[in-house]
């Protein structure tokens, strides 16, 4: 009886993981400042380890921007982001999860025009839409564009 109660509450607890992507305990401060300085602190777990390798191995021509750490911090960075990346799946290079087969399923009924909305500008602008994303929250239930509320 034991046995099946803590089945049942291990059912219970565990996080819907599709709408929930925190940023793990072990982030390193310069995961958190060097890269959520002028994007969101994407969630690692949106690429695979070759793609995050690949985007930093390109950081001082990264898309336009130079966004190069020193040395120490990209090792740092590098191995936090290898410890915890997902699966493959992303075009381009440097590698975007807005091109991964994920994001495109995820987000593949928004209508085009929302992504050139002034409000949002770039699929990459995850905040202009999930307005808890830095919380590490997805949830559809979560957008700040009211059109795109259900
Ligand atoms: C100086 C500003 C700047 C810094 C610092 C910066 N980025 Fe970026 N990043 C950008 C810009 C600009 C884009 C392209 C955004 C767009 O297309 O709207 C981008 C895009 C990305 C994308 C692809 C988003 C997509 O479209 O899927 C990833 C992943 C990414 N950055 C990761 C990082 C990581 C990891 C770091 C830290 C090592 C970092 N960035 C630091 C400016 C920056
Ligand atoms: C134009 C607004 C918009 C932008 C920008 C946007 N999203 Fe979304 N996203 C949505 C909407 C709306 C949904 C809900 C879609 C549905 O359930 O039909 C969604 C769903 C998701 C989901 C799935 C949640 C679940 O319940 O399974 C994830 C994960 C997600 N987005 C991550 C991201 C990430 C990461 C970025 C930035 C790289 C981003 N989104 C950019 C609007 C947006």
């Amino acid at each position: 009886m034991k046995k099946l109660i803590f089945a049942l509450l291990a059912a219970f607890t565990v996080p819907a993981l599709a709408d929930r992507l925190p940023l793990p305990a072990d982030t390193p401060a310069s995961y958190r400042d060097e890269c959520g300085s002028c994007h969101l602190a994407y969630p690692p777990a949106l690429l695979s380890a070759g793609e995050w390798k690949r985007l930093l191995a390109g950081l001082s021509d990264h898309f336009g921007s130079d966004a190069a750490v020193d040395a120490t911090q990209q090792r740092e960075i590098a191995a936090f982001l290898t410890r915890h990346a997902g699966n493959p799946g992303a075009a381009g290079n440097p590698p975007r999860i807005t091109r991964t087969a994920r994001f495109v399923r995820k987000h593949d009924e928004i209508p085009a025009r929302f992504w050139r909305d002034p409000r949002v500008r770039s699929p990459a602008n995850c905040e202009a839409c999930h307005t808890r994303a830095g919380e590490g929250r997805f949830s559809e239930h979560e957008i700040g564009i009211a059109e795109l509320r259900e």
